[in-house]
């Protein structure tokens, strides 16, 4: 066992860091503020390479493996977790399935300019009646000749209003109403309408919007075989999941340091607030915490990296790093008091962004069930 970064691991992973700390953390308060990210960010992210980590060099991404890319995404959301999830998404839910699952066409066409950052990545599976309950969606593609009118609508899809690519499930097959006979295919982001932006409770600088499709899908963009495409959903929230999971743990780990730093100079009673033990029992319980989702996340990214399987890792990491991320957010608040519940500290940002870490990407419930279905036995059965 190993727990040492490579050479390569450590440098990406400070690149990240030494961007974050010049070009985002400063902003990241205003960013929140105006519910907006300034694009030029991820223009510069994709010139660094860090919009296509682990995308192969042949397809102009920065030839890393998938840890790399967690390293990246916690320290990103260390800094602004909108910005974490915008590069999440891109990456694991868009331009990663394309890699996986694409014909070498597909691969050639979407994935160089998706890697470069020239567009951004997004994952169209939600819908208002299929959230957990993914199957249940109803969007649908009609067979047209020379592909499919493809309508309906879709909810909260990160990213789509940065405008770039997005990889769409639709229903193909009009008699079943679960996960059997959907398909995923490739979109550009004019072949799609966006209805609504969210308003949200936290992650303002990220970009969640509602769009509407009635558009025609040619063959080519059609992802895998006809009917299939919920497996390629799946098993790009396996991967997913991971890197929402590091994000819980860059939002935790800010959280944390603010706290430590604040509580060594912080007086009450004539001594440092960290001279108190009510004090360093949640400092120890913080850093205990962060350490142990870490190491759950990185456990599930070296496993995906050596193509094992990583449904069940990826679950538990998500689950663990993400309920961890809204306790210790909380815990931060605590040990700076009031100052914890003013806009003058952003630890009330980190708590706010945390939640949605035990929500989306599958929530805390479907987890659970994952786990349970893994541990049971019953992985990808009809029922848990
Ligand atoms: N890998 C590959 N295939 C898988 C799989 C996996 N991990 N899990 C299931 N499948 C396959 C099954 O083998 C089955 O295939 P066949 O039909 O060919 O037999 C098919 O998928 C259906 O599987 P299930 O019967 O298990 O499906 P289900 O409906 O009972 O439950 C679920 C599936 C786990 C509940 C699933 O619906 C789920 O994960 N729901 C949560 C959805 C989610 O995470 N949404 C997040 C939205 S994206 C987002 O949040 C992005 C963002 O903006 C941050």
């Amino acid at each position: 066992m190993d727990f040492e970064l490579t050479p390569e691991q450590r440098e990406i992973q400070a690149l990240a860091r030494s961007f974050a700390e010049a070009e985002i953390e400063p902003h990241a308060s205003a960013w929140d503020r105006d519910h907006a990210l300034p694009v030029e960010v991820l223009r510069k992210l994709g010139a660094l390479g860090l919009m296509g980590v682990c995308v192969p060099e042949e397809y102009a991404g920065a030839g890393a493996d998938f840890l790399s890319y967690i390293l990246v995404v916690e320290e990103l959301s260390r800094a602004d977790a909108g910005v974490g999830v915008t590069v999440a998404v891109h990456t694991s839910a868009c331009t990663m399935p394309i890699l996986q699952f694409g014909s070498d066409e597909q691969r050639d066409r979407f994935v160089p300019p998706l890697a470069r950052g020239e567009g951004v990545g997004c994952f169209a599976l939600t819908e208002p009646g299929a959230g957990s309950d993914a199957g249940a969606l109803t969007t649908r593609a009609t067979p047209v000749d020379g592909g499919w009118q493809v309508t309906g609508a879709k909810q909260w899809i990160t990213n789509a209003a940065f405008g770039g690519t997005l990889l769409l499930f639709a229903r193909t097959d009009e008699a079943t109403k679960n996960g059997r006979g959907i398909s995923a295919f490739i979109l550009d982001s004019d072949q799609v309408e966006i209805t609504r932006t969210e308003e949200k409770l936290g992650l303002n600088s990220s970009a969640t919007n509602d769009i509407a499709i009635d558009s025609f899908v040619a063959t080519d963009r059609l992802i895998g075989d006809e009917h299939h495409g919920f497996r390629i959903a799946m098993a790009t929230l396996d991967g997913g999941r991971i890197g929402i999971a590091a994000q819980a743990v860059g939002i935790a780990r800010a959280a944390y340091e603010v706290a430590l730093a604040y509580s060594k100079q912080r007086i009450a009673f004539g001594h440092r607030i960290a001279d108190f033990q009510a004090i360093q029992h949640k400092l120890a319980n913080m850093s205990m915490e962060i350490d142990a989702a870490r190491l759950l996340v990185h456990r599930a990214a070296w496993l995906k990296d050596k193509g094992h399987p990583h449904t069940e890792a990826g679950a538990k990491a998500k689950l663990f790093a993400s309920e961890m991320a809204r306790r210790q957010t909380a815990e931060a608040i605590q040990v700076l008091g009031g100052y914890g519940y003013t806009k003058e500290f952003p630890v009330e940002r980190y708590y706010r962004d945390a939640k949605i870490t035990e929500i989306y990407e599958g929530t805390s419930e479907i987890q659970r069930l994952v786990i349970a279905r893994a541990i049971l036995g019953e992985a990808h059965a009809a029922r848990a």
